[in-house]
């Protein structure tokens, strides 16, 4: 177990070398266990997500062209999901059509942060060897690196 996580974190390290992540923080007793098989269905029951967020979560993870349950996927496409996301989950005075408070999405925030942080710091960790029921977007997510990859080297 310890040796396919270490493997897992040395390809994420070699491949996405200029993302910024904190290690300490994305590995601290417990992140693993928190986040493994993570789903759609388990990130909005068990994290505490708000019932305004719940259907923008479901929409933009159908729609971001990363498996539905693949919170890996989501982490690394970043730009096209939050272009999905925020004009449904913030409220008019952020420019969306959202119903979510200020303080529900204050709150809110330490958690995306969190997740966000941790699955770019492991990429598929929470998902690798642990028989978990979950469809996975590989090829997609290992595609976005490549490309971010590309981009810094031609600066
Ligand atoms: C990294 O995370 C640890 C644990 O959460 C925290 O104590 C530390 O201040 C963080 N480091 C940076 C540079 O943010
Ligand atoms: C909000 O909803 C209206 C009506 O459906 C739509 O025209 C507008 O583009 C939406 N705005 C955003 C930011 O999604
Ligand atoms: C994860 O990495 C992306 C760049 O690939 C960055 O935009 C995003 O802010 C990072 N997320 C966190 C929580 O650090």
């Amino acid at each position: 177990m310890k040796f396919s996580l270490a493997a897992v974190l040395a390809t994420a390290a070699l491949t996405v070398a200029q993302r910024t992540y904190n290690v300490t923080s994305a590995l601290a007793p417990g992140q693993l266990e928190k986040y493994k098989c993570l789903t759609t269905e388990k990130w909005l029951k068990n994290f505490g997500i708000p019932e305004c967020l719940h259907e923008c979560t479901r929409n933009a993870n159908k729609k971001d062209g990363c498996a539905y349950n693949d919170f890996a996927c989501h982490n690394i496409n970043y730009q096209v999901y939050s272009d999905i996301i925020e004009p449904c989950a913030f409220p008019p005075q952020l420019g969306g059509n959202g119903t979510c408070t200020l303080a529900e999405l204050g709150a809110v925030r330490p958690k995306v942060a969190d997740a966000g942080n941790f699955f770019n710091a492991t990429v598929y960790a929470a998902y690798a060897g642990r028989h978990c029921k979950v469809r996975l977007s590989v090829s997609k997510t290992l595609a976005i690196i490549a490309d971010e990859v590309t981009v810094v080297t031609t600066k």
